[in-house]
């Protein structure tokens, strides 16, 4: 049977897999371009956005924008989900069972947006996807930054981590490297999934 968008929304709506659904007040699915070939994976849902239902919505949602924006795209033409749909209470770090209970969603999501390039927002999103990529996660000091030309669910993907965006509003030490990584790998993954980058204009200016 074939999987839709709404059929996806629908199930998260109702799902009761794992512990979280007792705190939410809204499942998060995710929100953007569900034809984008950009998609972005933070951790979970934090208060503002277990109370609005949107990912991002809040301070870090705000920095993400902002740093989006700087590298000239349009937050609304990305895809961007988390790899758990409920917030944990507190903002505690969700757990391995509850992210492995939650993951069938991302999974979905992935199988339906087919995404050449995906942006992996965090240590939780970023071990995940280094995991579903068949890739060995060291630690975030290590692999931000980097473009790992994988496959992932049989799709041909480029993957890039770096750190959470709200650790850089903790840890204002860490914002450089974040916006280098920005600026850098992760603008060049994206121009180049939107075919707009340097291979994109060559590609076109052969034919
Ligand atoms: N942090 C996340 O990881 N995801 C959100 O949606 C908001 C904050
Ligand atoms: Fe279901 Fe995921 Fe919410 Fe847990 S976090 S209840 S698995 S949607």
């Amino acid at each position: 049977m074939s999987d839709s968008w709404e059929s996806l929304v629908q199930e998260i709506k109702r799902c009761e897999k794992c512990p979280l659904h007792k705190y939410r007040k809204n499942p998060v699915p995710g929100e953007g371009d569900t034809s984008s070939p950009v998609l972005f994976v933070g951790e979970a849902p934090g208060r503002t956005e277990d109370e609005t239902g949107r990912p991002f919505v809040g301070a870090a949602g705000q920095y993400l924008t902002q740093l989006l924006s700087m590298i000239g795209v349009e937050r609304s033409r990305v895809y961007i989900t988390n790899v758990v749909k409920c917030r944990p209470p507190g903002n505690r770090d969700p757990t391995e069972e509850e992210i492995q209970a939650c993951s069938e969603y991302l999974v979905r999501q992935i199988k339906l947006l087919k995404p050449k390039a995906i942006v992996a927002l965090g240590r939780h999103s970023g071990r995940f996807l280094y995991k579903l990529a068949g890739l060995n996660w060291t630690s975030m000091t290590r692999e931000h930054g980097r473009v790992r030309d994988v496959e992932i669910l049989g799709l041909k993907v480029k993957l890039v981590a770096t750190y959470h965006p709200a650790s850089g509003l903790y840890n204002p030490g860490l914002k450089e490297d974040i916006e280098k990584d920005f600026k850098g790998p992760i603008k060049q993954v994206i121009d180049e999934a939107f075919g707009r980058g340097e291979k994109g204009l060559l590609k076109f200016i052969k034919k």
